[in-house]
């Protein structure tokens, strides 16, 4: 990869993507071969916002290579509590560690501390704005599922303050895709995503419900509301629950579906979906590993 720091998916290639996937693919087939390649690395986890499978995936992985990792631990025993800025903070750890992994609830945020520090930058989530690493894995899966050209995708739920829906859609015009956009009116994309999309000449399609178009899809990529990003609660609580995938709405749908979901669920895939085959999402969720591997391997 050419970059230095990994802050949107709109900065990756298809070639940039593919040489992630491709290494990822290896280390799949023979983890074992890549254990001691980056022995002596650390990895700075800064999480300003709840995380499980991000952090603990890049924990995972710097750790399979042969690196360690030192976490900032919670918000509220670091020295943000004293009213550190996140440039301050940014300078210190990059003292202490060969790349930063940084969650923060502001967008932006990635992109400023990428600013203040020398040492690799990956955005693990800035706000409802990015995700970039969760969008490698998810065209990972997808490549595993269906392959990555001619094919159609349905992305169903929160498509307003999604992040992992703002990148996977940017990162989704590198390839031959048909995106159907599932959401109520309040959860569109937001007007400048939209904007770019039709400037890349993608073929995107908006959708009130996914019946419209389930029985074309090849994979179905359904989100969580993200009730933390509304600042509204009434708002939260008029869509809340208006979406809901279930077993029997999805025998409509191809036999070789792949339903897909970056995790948390709240109640938008119903537990009998897990016992189909169309389900995909706890191996998305364990493909953050080698895939993050990977992106580790290019950037220390
Ligand atoms: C997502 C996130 O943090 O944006 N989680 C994740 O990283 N797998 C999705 C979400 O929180 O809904």
């Amino acid at each position: 990869m050419r970059h230095d720091h990994v802050i949107s998916a709109k900065q990756l290639s298809r070639a940039d993507i593919e040489a992630v996937l491709d290494r990822a693919a290896e280390i799949d087939r023979d983890p074992g071969a890549f254990a001691d390649t980056h022995a002596g690395k650390l990895l700075a986890l800064c999480f300003f916002e709840p995380s499980t499978r991000t952090k603990m995936s890049f924990d995972t992985s710097i750790k399979r290579l042969g690196g360690d990792a030192v976490d900032m631990g919670p918000v509220e025993s670091s020295s943000v509590e004293k009213g550190e800025s996140l440039a301050d903070t940014m300078r210190v750890v990059e003292g202490y560690a060969d790349g930063i992994v940084l969650r923060h609830p502001s967008e932006g945020a990635a992109k400023l501390a990428s600013e203040f520090v020398d040492v690799p930058v990956i955005n693990a989530g800035d706000g409802a704005g990015q995700h970039p690493t969760q969008t490698l894995l998810d065209l990972y899966t997808i490549r595993e599922n269906a392959g990555l050209d001619d094919i159609t995708v349905g992305i169903m739920g929160d498509l307003k303050y999604g992040r992992t829906v703002h990148s996977l859609a940017a990162a989704l015009t590198n390839f031959d895709v048909r995106q159907h956009f599932i959401s109520p009116e309040s959860l569109r994309l937001p007007r400048n995503i939209r904007f770019d999309l039709h400037e890349s000449g993608a073929d995107v399609h908006e959708h009130r419900n996914v019946e419209a178009v389930l029985d074309t899809l090849d994979v179905l990529y359904v989100t969580r509301i993200q009730r933390e990003r509304f600042p509204d609660e009434n708002e939260y609580r008029k869509v809340a629950g208006e979406y809901n995938i279930d077993a029997a709405l999805l025998e409509s749908a191809k036999d070789d579906l792949t339903v897909m979901h970056p995790l948390p669920r709240v109640d938008e895939i119903a537990p009998d979906v897990d016992a189909t085959d169309h389900a995909n999402y706890f191996e998305q969720a364990h493909n953050g590993v080698p895939v993050r591997m990977a992106l580790l391997d290019e950037l220390l």
